[in-house]
């Protein structure tokens, strides 16, 4: 999960790291209010989850509170590559000398973590990388030893941050590293970090990647996700614990096993060509040993999505016994109906593998009459297509 930046400033606080003054707005006038807060400057950013803010505009510097709001009105709204900006993040100003870029970040081909470090960072990072290789050093960083002041050191020397410097930033070093560790993410990237004329270092933007993986871990991380950019049907599905990813096609799709659900995803969009372009209306793996209540959950999430116009239950029982699925599948439908769910969208199944003969004899003998049998994958896909093209 990405953050926002004011979610990254926020965290980098808890952890000790310099930051200045900050506060969100999400209208004009909020923003107005809060450079008065301030004593009148302010720097108006964009809150988007998508790099180069400022080099499109999204970020600008207000000189007084009419001007922050001013600044805040022609900000929000703003599209930002595909992203438009829902919310702005006032910051106090800083007098900047010097432009510096940290970050840590797992570094999967070399299987550990990696220190990136430069003298010239801001907003041209990106380029410095590629142009100028050298001027960004590189230090893999031990996960069992982690960054300790030594490490941070060896950090610092590597980019060359300038003496006057060098001990507030191994500083800045280590406490990025506790947040790195302590919060779990896969990134923490500050570009930049500044050197004011004052002489103080000081992150003025942050991004951070938090891992989901270790969700389970931080009961305060469900927080800070964006639900306004959650899909509803996801959001509900995830409440069931399903894998279901939401996708814009008309044929709904419930398979086992993340593989055999992708190449169901691309037989329906093929088979659906034919068929003036139908497509598949989700993602979902039920997994393996797929009771009626997963099955149930599943088709209810589907039938909820107001574009699936029919479904395509595809199962290959390996572990779970077609027979199993089948008893799921009859008991799903029983448990909508005893619940009131009108089910009104053909349901075309396919059954293969373990103990496929007693799955299909169930299903005949069931007889539901929404609910038919295709042998074959390609057969099934075919028929769903065509189904969700003549409703
Ligand atoms: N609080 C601040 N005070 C003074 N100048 C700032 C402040 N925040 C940002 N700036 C200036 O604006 C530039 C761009 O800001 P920032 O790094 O937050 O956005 P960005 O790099 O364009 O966005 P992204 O990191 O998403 O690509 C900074 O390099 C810095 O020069
Ligand atoms: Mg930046």
């Amino acid at each position: 999960m990405d953050l926002f930046e004011y979610q990254a400033r926020d965290i980098f606080a808890a952890h000790g790291v310099p930051v200045l003054g900050g506060a969100t707005a999400t209208t004009p006038a909020e923003a107005r209010a809060i450079a008065e807060s301030f004593g009148g400057r302010a720097v108006v950013k964009a809150q988007v989850k998508v790099g180069g803010r400022g080099k499109a505009g999204g970020v600008k510097v207000a000189t007084d509170p009419a001007d922050a709001e001013a600044k805040a009105a022609q900000i929000l709204g703003m599209d930002i590559k595909g992203h438009t900006v829902h919310r702005v993040m006032l910051a106090e100003t800083a007098d900047i000398a010097e432009e510096y870029y940290v970050s840590f970040l797992l570094d999967r081909t070399n299987r550990t973590f990696l220190a990136m470090a430069s003298v010239e960072g801001g907003m041209d990072i990106e380029e410095v990388a590629t142009t100028k290789p050298e001027a960004l050093a590189k230090v893999p960083v031990d996960a069992n030893e982690g960054v300790t002041p030594a490490k941070a050191r060896e950090i610092v020397a590597e980019a060359k941050f300038p003496a006057e410097v060098a001990d507030q930033v191994a500083d800045v070093l280590v406490k990025l590293w506790d947040v790195f560790i302590k919060e779990d993410a896969t990134l923490v990237e500050v570009n930049p970090l500044v050197k004011t004329a004052a002489g103080d270092v000081v992150a003025l933007d942050g991004k951070v990647t938090l891992d989901e993986n270790a969700g389970f871990r931080h009961a305060d991380h469900a927080a800070l996700e964006d639900s306004s950019a959650v899909d509803p049907l996801e959001q509900a599905a995830r409440a069931k614990g399903l894998n279901y990813v939401k996708l814009d096609g008309e044929v709904g799709i419930i398979g086992n096993g993340a593989g055999l659900v992708m190449s169901t995803l691309d037989v329906v969009a093929y088979a659906g060509e034919e068929f003036g372009g139908v497509k598949p209306a989700n993602f979902l793996d039920i997994g393996g040993g797929a009771s009626a209540q997963v099955m149930a959950d599943g088709l209810e999430i589907i039938l909820g999505d107001p574009s699936v116009r029919s479904v395509f239950v595809n199962v290959f029982g390996g572990i779970t016994a077609c027979d199993a699925v089948a008893n799921g599948i009859v008991q799903a439908l029983q448990l909508m109906a005893d619940r009131g769910d009108e089910v009104t969208k053909p349901l075309v199944v396919r059954l293969d593998g373990n103990n496929v003969l007693e799955g299909r004899r169930i299903l005949d003998e069931a007889n539901h009459p929404l609910v038919q049998q295709v042998d074959t994958m390609d057969g099934a896909a075919q028929r769903a297509a065509e189904l969700a093209a003549a409703k």
